[in-house]
């Protein structure tokens, strides 16, 4: 089982091009270095964001209260967010013409529930060689909205956006698995699984194949696809996990937490826009 690069926080580190670089990073923030209110200052700061815009699709602004301006950090907790319900592979906005980088800073009890990524550059470079002819040539039925649990937590994952590959808007339901990344202008692929409802025109089913293989993942690394692509984060409090999402999907497996407890993160995503 291999783990995301852990790396310890330093003022003059380029986080956002190490981000870039590997996908995804953790900084294990310990001792404190960074407090939970300076979390804005992470994403602002650390990630050397230029054009930072914040779509906070929760409203959940109470964190941002002191802080004000872009982008906002978002509370996820039994409250706001999925506390027992198992999340399918995901990145935070499915659609869009930006590169989306998350920034997730543990609060309390993260270690209930350890995150998996899974390198989508790796998938493309190794599992399909490359091979951008063919993966043009397939088509994805897409969801374009997403209803998981509750109405109130309906939120559609950005599907607002425009795409900048094939120029889709929210009301195309069939898409192209490829994009390209607004800051390194190399192709990548969309492979939330969340959205996928059916695959259309794989002539070799190499495609299909992989997204089985994502969504028969059960957590555990018993097979040469788990344990080449997919990495799993063991959650430390004060930990900040940091990724592009067009480089990494993300998902959780089903989790419980007692109805005295809580787990606690907060979230912000940055948009870098061309
Ligand atoms: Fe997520």
């Amino acid at each position: 089982m291999k783990h995301p690069k852990i790396i310890e926080y330093d003022e003059n580190i380029n986080f956002k091009q190490m981000v870039l670089d590997e996908g995804v990073l953790v900084i294990r923030n310990y001792p404190k270095k960074i407090e939970e209110k300076n979390c804005l200052f992470v994403s602002r700061n650390l990630l050397k964001g230029e054009g930072l815009n914040m779509y906070d699709n929760t409203k959940t602004l109470k964190w941002n209260e002191n802080n004000g301006g872009l982008p906002v950090v978002r509370k996820i907790s039994k409250t706001y967010f999925l506390h027992e319900m198992k999340v399918p592979w995901h990145s935070e906005v499915s659609v869009s013409s930006d590169v989306l980088i998350s920034a997730l800073y543990g609060l309390t009890n993260v270690n209930m529930g350890n995150t998996f990524f899974c390198n989508t550059t790796k998938l493309l470079k190794n599992y399909f060689n490359n091979d951008i002819d063919y993966l043009k040539s397939v088509k994805m039925k897409v969801n374009n909205k997403v209803i998981l649990g509750s109405p109130s937590l309906e939120f559609g994952w950005g599907w607002h956006l425009p795409c900048n590959f094939n120029k889709i808007s929210k009301l195309d339901s069939i898409i192209s698995p490829l994009l390209i990344h607004s800051i390194t202008k190399e192709y990548y692929l969309r492979l939330d699984c969340l959205h996928i409802i059916e695959i259309l025109e794989d002539n070799t089913g190499l495609f299909s194949k992989c997204v089985d293989e994502l969504q028969s993942f059960s957590g555990s690394f018993n097979s040469n696809f788990s344990n080449e692509y997919i990495s799993q984060l063991k959650w430390n409090d004060t930990d900040i996990a940091i990724w592009d999402n067009s480089k990494m999907i993300h998902c959780r497996p089903k989790i419980n937490i007692p109805d005295e407890s809580d787990r606690e993160l907060l979230q912000c995503i940055i948009f870098y826009s061309d």
